[in-house]
């Protein structure tokens, strides 16, 4: 008997789910690139790391942000191109790069080295330009050596270091955490830098390039702090354009539980406290439209995950893989497609070694953790018009306070007569058995395939080189009741379900 009921409804349609909310976020920071995705003794003769690239392209990545976070706030790009040996040795301000070193930076990974990476994975770059320290020259500058095909000294630069065609770098972010590490400023003193930052890039590209650019602020979890900004941008005096397409915010979570000692009651505070990701974007969207009326402007989660106490900036940021991290990510996609008329990217931090890194590497192993299955199970949905799903599910109550774990989640999308639903039983104690309604489809048991990942894991085991493999999907038994899919999900497990 089912405990849990679920409803898709599939003419209730929100909006397509841009392939870009599946994206990802790297930076100068512990392992992410130096050893991640480059430059280790893996390496092919050019840097990349053959392992880690072929698993970032079967994820068939969308987006990649970088070179940071807070590093992006004191990075000056032209240290990164041309030949290596001239590049100079920095500071890195906020991060060592490796869990033994000085927070020094080589440089030999920059723009071109990125681009090439990206170019490899087949994923849109982001590219994070620097408004803490830097000035809107040298961020127009960066916009110029990559996006212009004419005949100045920039452009000329980037084909003598072996790029001849313009990258055609869509999105650009103009300053990360700019209320923090990115200058402590208030959101008027951000957004006075801000539209001058978006106002030599937004000319550039209006008057040298395609209007082929995305202008990307930097957001707050405190809506107060958005809404002054949206304000001071719009502001009268600076006249009528709103210089901006997108609006971000950053959320992690689990920051007071060690993921790999803790119990079940903090098992739900932690994925209560992903779920407050749908407070965010709605709180966040209001903002938005209540002052940009004028136009669209999209919201973007460019750094989202847990971070647990095990990550230290001494140890790079590393934190274990979990199947309970990876049951998370899944509440959260869930929230992302729920969400697709206003969420037009994020960014999961950050993509190898760092956080909640799809990707770990130690020496030459490269392996998936449990997050990146989850990514895996999801990626039908990327592209296809996101609907409306009504759950009716049991709640548990948290032992700390009177917030409620919905115990059973799901979403679901539609693409020409196929649906796709993901369910995920985010009840570490019990399996649920649910029951899935498609409106105005009958099922028949041919008509469906179902997937389910995780059974009989411990939700704090930790994946490595040698068990990576056991956290593929396996096949789900699904039955059929009077036109309703019926399936038991064992406990933290995540299945994915296609109906034709
Ligand atoms: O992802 C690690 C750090 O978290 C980033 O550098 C910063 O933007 C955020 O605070």
């Amino acid at each position: 008997m089912a405990d849990a009921h679920i409803t898709v409804h599939t003419a209730a349609g929100i909006d397509r789910i841009e392939p870009e909310v599946h994206g990802h976020f790297s930076e100068h920071l512990g392992r992410c690139i130096y050893d991640g995705v480059w430059q280790s003794d893996s390496a092919d003769e050019d840097g990349f790391r053959e392992d880690v690239v072929s698993l970032l392209s079967d994820l068939e990545v969308p987006v990649l942000r970088w070179p940071g976070g807070c590093f992006a706030d004191d990075y000056h790009w032209e240290d990164g191109v041309g030949p290596q040996e001239e590049r100079p040795r920095r500071r890195n301000l906020f991060w060592a790069q490796g869990t033994e070193e000085l927070p020094e930076e080589s440089n030999a990974f920059g723009t071109d080295e990125f681009l090439e990476l990206c170019e490899r994975i087949g994923t849109e770059p982001y590219l994070a330009a620097n408004v803490g320290s830097g000035d809107p020259q040298e961020a127009a500058d960066w916009v110029e050596y990559c996006n212009y095909d004419g005949d100045t000294e920039l452009a000329d630069r980037r084909r003598e270091n072996g790029h001849e065609e313009p990258y055609g770098v869509k999105y650009w972010g103009l300053g990360n955490e700019n209320w923090g590490c990115g200058g402590q400023m208030t959101p008027e003193q951000y957004a006075r830098k801000y539209r001058q930052f978006a106002t030599y890039v937004g000319t550039m590209d209006n008057l040298m390039l395609d209007h082929e650019i995305e202008r990307i602020a930097c957001g707050f979890e405190g809506h107060e702090w958005n809404r002054r900004f949206l304000e001071e941008v719009n502001g009268s005096a600076w006249g009528a354009e709103f210089p901006l397409d997108h609006l971000t915010l950053h959320h992690y979570y689990g920051r007071t539980m060690n993921v790999s000692e803790a119990d079940e009651d903090q098992y739900d505070q932690l994925l209560v406290e992903a779920l407050e990701m749908e407070d965010h974007i709605e709180r966040m969207a209001a903002a938005i439209n209540a002052v940009a009326t004028t136009r669209d402007i999209g919201v973007i989660i460019d750094e989202w995950g847990t971070w647990h106490p095990e990550a230290t900036a001494d140890n790079g940021l590393e934190q274990p893989g979990t199947v309970l991290d990876a049951l998370s990510a899944a509440a959260v996609l869930d929230i992302f497609n729920d969400h697709s008329d206003v969420v037009t990217m994020t960014n999961i931090a950050q993509t190898v070694n760092v956080l909640q890194c799809l990707v770990e590497t130690d020496g030459d192993d490269a392996w998936a953790r449990p997050t990146y299955r989850v990514f895996d199970m999801y990626a039908p949905h990327k592209g296809s018009e996101a609907v409306q799903t009504s759950v009716e599910a049991p709640t548990r109550e948290l032992t700390d306070d009177d917030r409620e774990l919905p115990l059973v989640g799901a979403s679901a999308s539609v693409d020409d007569d196929e649906a796709y639903v993901t369910v995920t039983n985010l009840d570490c104690r019990e399996t649920h058995t649910i029951d899935v309604n498609l409106e105005g489809m009958s099922l028949e048991a041919d008509d469906v395939d179902a997937e389910l990942l995780f059974e009989d894991h411990d939700p704090a085991v930790e994946a490595d080189a040698d068990n990576a493999a056991e956290f593929t999907a396996e096949d789900l038994d699904v039955s059929i009741d009077n036109g309703s899919l019926i399936a038991e999900l064992p406990a933290s497990t995540v299945a994915g379900i296609s109906i034709e």
